[in-house]
Parts: C-alpha cells; structure tokens; sequence
C-alpha cells in the first residue's frame, strides 16, 4: 500500500487532507509539534475514518528526530504542511518564521535524498503572487513582491523545491497554490482551530456566530469590488484537501505547479450573508478602515489543476458556511474541551 508523510498533519489542513488519503486507500503518517493543533485532531481522523495513523510528535526542524520516521515507515511521498501561517505574527516575528519554514523544508529534502524519497507535495500560497490584482492568477503570472516575510518564506521554499527536484534526477516536487481554505469536514469532528484572536475571516465569522466573540470587523467597504469589500476565491477545505490526494496520484518527475482555487470570487458581504442564510444565525458586524496589505480582489484560474490532476472543486460557498459553522457549534472551544 502506498504510504505518505503528512509533516504538520494534525493542523487544519493537513488533518483533512489525512482523512482523504485514508479514504483513498493510501497510509497515513503524520509528524507534528502540536505548536499550533492538537493531537485530538489525529483521534478525530481516526474516528471519521476507521482506520489508524502513525503519529509523531516531533520539530520537522531537528533532522535526527524527523530521521527516526523515515527509518521506520518506506515512504512514496512527503507532503509537507509544518510551518508558521500567521501573515501578522511573521512581520513581528521574521526570525522565528524563516528559521521554522525554511528549516523545517530543508531537513525534508535532506532526509528525501538520505532515503530516497521520490515525491513531496508543498503547501504554497497565493500570496506568492504578491500585491498584483491581475485576475485570474494563472500560475505562469509574476510572483515575488510579497508583504510579509510569511510570504516570502513560500517564495523561497518554492524556489527551493525547484532546485532541489531539478537537482534530483527521478524527483517530483509539487507546488499547491491554496487560495483562501475555509470549511470543515462535513462531520464536524475536525475543523479550523486558531488559537487566540483568528486573523482570517471564516473562523471570525464563526467564533462570532457562536457569541465567542461580539462583532466581526469588515476590512474596508470603500474596494474597487462589486458591493465594496474584498474579493477572495474561498475554497471548502475538503475540495483543497483532495486536491493533495489528486497531486499524488499525478506525481511526475519534475516540478509542476498548480493553483487551488474554486475559481470564483466572493466578497466579505457574500460569506456573511450566504453564513446567516444557511445557519440561521445573526452576524453582527460594523465597517472598520481597510487593512494594511490586503488588495481589493484575488481569485484563481485554477484550469491547470483542473486538467492536469483532474480535481476541480465541487463545493459552494453554503457548504463552507455550513461546514464550518456545524463544526464550531460542536466544538466552541475547538479541540479546547
Ligand atoms: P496549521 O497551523 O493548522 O497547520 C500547520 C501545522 O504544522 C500545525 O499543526 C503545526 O503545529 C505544525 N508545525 C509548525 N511548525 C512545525 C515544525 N517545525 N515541526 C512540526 N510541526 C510543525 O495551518 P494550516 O492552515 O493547516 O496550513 C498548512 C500549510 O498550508 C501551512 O504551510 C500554511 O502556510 C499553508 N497555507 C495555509 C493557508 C490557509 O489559509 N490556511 C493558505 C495557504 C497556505
Ligand atoms: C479575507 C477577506 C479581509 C478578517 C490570508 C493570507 C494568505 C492565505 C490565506 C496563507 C479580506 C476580510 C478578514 C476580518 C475582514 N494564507 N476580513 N474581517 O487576507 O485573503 O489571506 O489567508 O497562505 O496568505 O494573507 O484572508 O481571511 O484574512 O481575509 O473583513 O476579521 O476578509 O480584509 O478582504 P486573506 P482573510
């Protein structure tokens, strides 16, 4: 049975992601430090799945400890999710995230090369494509010109990854551009669970929603936008999750890269209103000045994707709105409880 390495596989993505492979048939290990999830989230993929995952608790930065699992388990991929994500935190705390993110990929490419490890599948950014507001990002578009060192790390470990997969003769790397991942699995057993104050929009709406929080702040109303706040190409987490499972079925030497998006473009207004339509719930909200770094509109051209590992995302935005609300009524306090 095929077998891959989640690093970070306990975070929000990567436990949906794990639930997709189990599903697919393929072997699950998951390396995590826990410094932002929990282990409960690997229980959970268990539970949803019936089936088990190898979980390690271990910095992907320290090679001797991440060298144990390559030891251990014959590995056909690495999909590698462990890094710092906060686009704020990483302009107060740019040492900490250059060390982590590029540190953590690092020691996956040595470790691929010790063990001959054919294939790693990276979480990269639409943020690679900085502030232009080109519409639809096609994946061949500039990218540099980040704001934030965050960004800049997913710059330098696609380049990375490159050079490394270009190096390797029989290597596959695979860069995943996420757009904007909202949504939870449809059993609510796991879901986004930001620790303290959430920076994105979707678990704001949430928290808010379920009174954890009073009022949800809009960003601007004053954008070049149809109704005059921000435009993003918000993605069910599961549709970007299966897109993994597709870019690992499709590895092939060399590097290719894709965008994950729905495609679609919708605003602020559109997730609060299409939120309180399918949960019945109130939302309330007052307009607040832009944020610092944020551009009016950024959606996907995800056809590359779509043809080339035949994904396509097949979620709207009320099963986003659904998903992540079922989620966070269950769980209020997350995996806190
Ligand atoms: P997350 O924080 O929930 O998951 C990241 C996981 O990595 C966490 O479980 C964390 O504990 C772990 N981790 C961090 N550093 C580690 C280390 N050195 N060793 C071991 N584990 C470590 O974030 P997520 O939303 O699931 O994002 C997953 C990946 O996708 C990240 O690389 C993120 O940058 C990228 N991404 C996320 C988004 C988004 O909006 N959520 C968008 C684009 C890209
Ligand atoms: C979406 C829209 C806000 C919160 C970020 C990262 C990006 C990627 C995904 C990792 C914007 C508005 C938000 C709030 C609001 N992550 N908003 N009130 O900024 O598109 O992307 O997450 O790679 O790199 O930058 O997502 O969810 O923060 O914002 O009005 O409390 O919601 O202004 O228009 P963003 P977001």
């Amino acid at each position: 049975m095929a077998k891959v390495l989640l690093t970070g596989g306990a975070g929000y993505i990567g436990s949906h992601t794990a639930v997709e492979f189990l599903e697919a048939g393929i072997d699950v290990v998951v390396v995590d430090n826990f410094s932002n999830s929990s282990p409960k989230a690997i229980k959970r993929v268990e539970q949803i799945t019936g089936k088990s995952v190898a979980l390690y608790e271990a910095d992907v930065c320290d090679k001797d400890a991440t060298r144990k699992i390559f030891d251990e388990h014959r590995l056909d991929a690495v999909v590698h999710f462990a890094g710092y994500k906060a686009v704020g935190e990483s302009v107060k705390k740019p040492v900490e995230y250059y060390r982590n993110n590029l540190d953590s990929a690092l020691v996956v490419c040595e470790l691929m090369r010790e063990y001959d490890v054919r294939g790693i599948v990276f979480s990269s950014s639409a943020t690679v494509y900085g502030v232009s507001e080109n519409v639809p990002f096609k994946e061949d578009a500039p990218t540099g010109g980040c704001t934030n060192p965050y960004g800049w790390t997913k710059y330098m470990i696609e380049q990375i990854l490159r050079d490394y997969a270009n190096a390797t003769p029989g290597v596959s790397a695979t860069l995943l551009r996420y757009f904007n991942p909202v949504g939870a699995h449809p059993s609510g057993e796991i879901g986004e669970d930001p620790y303290g104050e959430p920076n994105n929009l979707a678990p704001y709406v949430c928290q808010v929603a379920v009174g954890r929080l009073p009022l949800l702040r809009v960003f601007g109303n004053d954008y070049p936008t149809p109704d005059g706040t921000g435009v993003r190409d918000f993605i069910h987490v599961v549709d970007l999750a299966k897109g993994h499972v597709a870019a690992f079925q499709h590895m092939k030497e060399g590097v290719r890269t894709y965008n994950l998006g729905t495609g679609h473009g919708y605003s602020v207004f559109d997730m609060i209103n299409a939120f309180k339509r399918v949960n019945n719930v109130e939302i309330p909200y007052k307009i607040v000045d832009r944020r610092p770094g944020d551009v009016a509109t950024s959606y996907a051209d995800p056809s590359l994707a779509n043809s080339e590992l035949e994904w396509k995302a097949t979620l709207g935005l009320d099963d986003m709105c659904r998903d992540a609300y079922n989620w966070q009524r269950k769980n209020p306090n997350g995996y806190r409880d």
